[in-house]
């Protein structure tokens, strides 16, 4: 490349690569496994795209070895997969599954001989269908469930996991999932939806308790994170961008490491009962954030489509979003906006100053379709500009004196991307998924040079 390389970061630095249970490991009814929400979600008509499954994905629970294997070969330090929750309690609550507790001890055994330190996240979106069926994540024992089974993973696992993550982006599940009808479970409540942002972040506490008393540590959080601009500087655009900053950014973030709401969003939530903003704010020893671009957002419109990240959301809601002009697109249509990261870590470190525990970057990466070339290369050269853009923003904002102690790609290799299916692409590793070949692509091995090089060229 002509680029200049990329600066050093620190030695102790943590490189690592991201996944999720249901978007690989495939084998839903094997090994004792209960349903999800997302098993029920896609066997819904019109649901995915393409009516793609989570049903065989990436067969990594078959595969693993081999998608081991891959990471080792990247030279990466840390990995960070999901448990699927209806594999070890496959109603979510009683009874624990041996085989599927199993399965997770066979990947953390054979990642810690592979000197890649695992570092799993306990709840990525597969909520027990059971539990979905009783209200989810509106219901409030959803969240004591969780602390249940965080108990049985953290004393099961707590001596040989050094890291771990309670739950990932529960604004997109709530915002998604509960409020617009796009992902599981498929409800469309518009602004009702929100306990279930505040039983996620209980279950986030509870859980970290739970934890915590098993003898774990070293335990963070995965939040979703966009910059949001304002559509313009007129008094209708602000206000509207402060709203869905607050909804999708802060009501997440506040709780956790403030102990409290934003102020602007009392009128939306219900009432919230004494001392769980306490459990909420239980401390964390690092707080991870998924970032992918920033958004622009106006007042609602009637002749804009509410998008987020190209889903369409109900046009009567008090904001809409809006393109962001003059930028590269990554094939997902999700524009490239690396100066973007930087301002947000800035503005994390200056929203929360002492109070900011570490950060880990637990997401970032792009959809990018490129397959296989004749020779069977995969040339994923726009992958490698994003990624390097945003290492630079990155190492930019640490700079700054944001203090980030890590980065996860994601994703490891293609995978099952919820509602759009298989269609879009955010692997460093390609997949056939006629016949499960994998494919370490060009951003493999520019990724591999780059830890390489990080630690000193050994
Ligand atoms: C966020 C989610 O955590 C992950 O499951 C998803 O595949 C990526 N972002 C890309 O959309």
């Amino acid at each position: 490349m002509n680029k200049p390389e990329l600066p050093l970061f620190p030695a102790d630095f943590v490189w690592g690569v991201s996944t999720a249970a249901y978007q690989i490991e495939g084998a839903v009814t094997e090994g004792g496994r209960g349903p999800s929400s997302w098993d029920d979600f896609v066997s819904q008509p019109g649901r995915i795209v393409n009516g793609d499954t989570g049903e065989v994905a990436c067969d990594h629970y078959h595969r693993y070895p081999e998608d081991t294997a891959l990471m080792k070969e990247l030279g990466v330090d840390a990995y960070r997969f999901s448990f699927s929750w209806s594999r070890i309690q496959p109603g979510g609550r009683g009874a624990v599954n041996a085989v599927g507790l199993g399965f997770y001890d066979k990947l953390v055994d054979g990642l810690l001989e592979a000197g890649i330190t695992p570092s799993p996240t306990l709840f990525h979106w597969d909520t027990p269908l059971e539990l979905e069926q009783a209200g989810g994540w509106l219901n409030r024992d959803t969240a004591e469930r969780f602390a249940d089974y965080a108990q049985i993973v953290g004393e099961h696992f707590a001596d040989r996991i050094p890291r771990w993550i309670t739950i990932n982006e529960p604004v997109v599940l709530t915002m998604l999932g509960y409020g617009a009808g796009i992902q599981a479970p498929g409800l469309s409540l518009g602004f009702d939806a929100l306990p279930a942002a505040h039983h996620l972040l209980l279950a986030h506490g509870l859980g970290v308790q739970a934890l915590r008393a098993a003898g774990a540590s070293n335990i963070g959080i995965a939040n979703n994170h966009a910059l949001t601009w304002p559509a313009s500087q007129n008094e209708e655009d602000l206000q509207a961008a402060g709203l869905y900053d607050n909804i999708a950014n802060w009501i997440f973030a506040d709780p956790v490491l403030t102990g409290a709401y934003p102020e602007e969003l009392a009128p939306f939530l219900p009432p919230i009962p004494d001392g769980d903003l306490a459990t909420i704010s239980t401390p964390i020893d690092w707080y991870g954030i998924n970032s992918y671009n920033p958004t622009l957002v106006g007042a609602p419109t009637t002749d804009d489509a509410a998008l987020v990240d190209g889903y369409e959301l109900d046009a009567s809601l008090p904001f809409s979003l809006r393109e962001l002009e003059g930028y590269p697109r990554t094939d997902f249509d999700w524009p490239v906006v690396p100066e973007a990261f930087t301002e947000l870590l800035v503005g994390f470190k200056e929203r929360y100053g002492e109070k900011l525990p570490p950060i880990y970057i637990t997401e970032n990466g792009a959809a990018i379709n490129d397959g296989p070339d004749d020779a069977g290369r995969v040339r994923d050269v726009r992958r490698i500009q994003y990624t390097d853009a945003h290492l630079r923003a990155l190492k930019s904002a640490m700079d700054a004196g944001v203090d980030v102690r890590g980065y996860f790609h994601w994703s490891l290799m293609d995978n099952f991307e919820w509602t759009v299916g298989f269609s879009q692409r955010f692997g460093l590793v390609h997949i056939d998924y006629e016949t499960q070949k994998r494919t370490p692509k060009d951003s493999y091995y520019w990724y591999q040079e780059l830890i390489r090089n990080s630690k000193g060229g050994a």
